[in-house]
């Protein structure tokens, strides 16, 4: 553990688990944490979220870490950014309370790691596409919680099966944490800001915005009365197909909250996305909101 002043506030790093359980325990019963777990490779995105802890709670502690479990691949794990300096500057400048960077065997002391079955909302998708995947994410966040025993957690809507998922497990195993989804940041071009998004060359960066740009689209033929799903969803396919480096992993309409397929669409239903370019696999979302 060591301490960094940046001549505003002060974000303790916690790389050992006993001082971070040590300094967890002496915050007050009263006072009020917001927990963002992150990977690091932090961008507005997870300031975004951080934001919104410091603005609803007397303390805010960032958790990062790569975690193995919910990589489909080694070389996947192997290249996630890791830029550990940046990324407690970022926490410093947001002033950010504690960053909990634990290593994998005081997390996961076990020899086997006995993974989390997550919740129905885990199948297909996100879920179909990366198997295991949220099992693995389940898990550290279950583990991450009882750790920091927040009183709420931060997630970001752009992961939206993610933020299904959490919440079915933390009303299962952790009712009393508050989960609290927060808006996607996206870039000047509507590209969802993700850590990802470094390893699009510049013709694949132009691309990939065109999924931001077909899920607006669809959200504005709704608002001009096309409620039917399937008509949605292929005028996303349309748009995005005049680009051959695009490749469509699925385009879907789910119910509100869930990962449930419907035919007709409503109010607040969401209208959800995979993408691959130049061999980077992106997702994105929408909700269908009166304009
Ligand atoms: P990571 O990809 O680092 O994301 C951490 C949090 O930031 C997630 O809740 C994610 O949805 C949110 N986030 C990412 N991009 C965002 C954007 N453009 N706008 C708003 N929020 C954004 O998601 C994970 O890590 C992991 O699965 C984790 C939950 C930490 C478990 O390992």
């Amino acid at each position: 553990m060591f301490e960094m002043d940046r001549g505003q506030t002060m974000t303790t790093l916690f790389t050992n688990l006993l001082s971070f359980q040590t300094w967890r325990g002496s915050i007050p019963k009263h006072q009020t944490v917001g927990f963002v777990p992150t990977m690091g490779a932090l961008h507005a995105g997870h300031v975004s979220l951080i934001e919104q802890a410091k603005a609803e709670c007397d303390v805010v502690v960032v958790s990062i870490y790569v975690n193995a479990l919910q990589f489909n691949s080694d070389a996947d794990f192997a290249r996630y950014p890791r830029t550990a300096e940046h990324d407690l500057e970022v926490c410093t400048e947001a002033y950010v309370d504690a960053v909990f960077a634990p290593i994998k065997s005081e997390l996961f002391p076990e020899d086997v790691v006995e993974l989390l079955t997550p919740s129905r909302n885990a199948l297909g998708y996100e879920g179909a596409d990366r198997p295991g995947h949220f099992g693995g994410v389940a898990t550290v966040v279950d583990r991450l919680f009882k750790l920091v025993q927040p009183s709420v957690a931060y997630f970001g809507l752009k992961d939206y099966q993610q933020v299904a998922v959490i919440k079915d497990m933390a009303s299962q195993l952790h009712p009393d944490i508050v989960i609290s989804p927060c808006q996607t940041m996206r870039e000047d071009d509507g590209l969802a800001m993700s850590s990802r998004n470094r390893f699009l060359t510049p013709s694949g960066r132009k691309s990939a915005a065109l999924l931001h740009a077909a899920l607006k689209n669809a959200v504005t033929l709704w608002n001009g009365g096309n409620c039917q799903s399937q008509e949605l969803v292929q005028s996303v396919t349309d748009y995005i197909s005049q680009d051959s480096a695009i490749e469509v992993q699925y385009i879907s309409v789910v119910r509100d909250g869930t990962m449930d397929q419907i035919q007709i669409v409503s109010e607040n239903d969401v209208i959800v996305a995979a993408i691959v370019v130049d061999g980077v696999r992106l997702i994105d979302n929408m909700s269908f909101t009166n304009a």
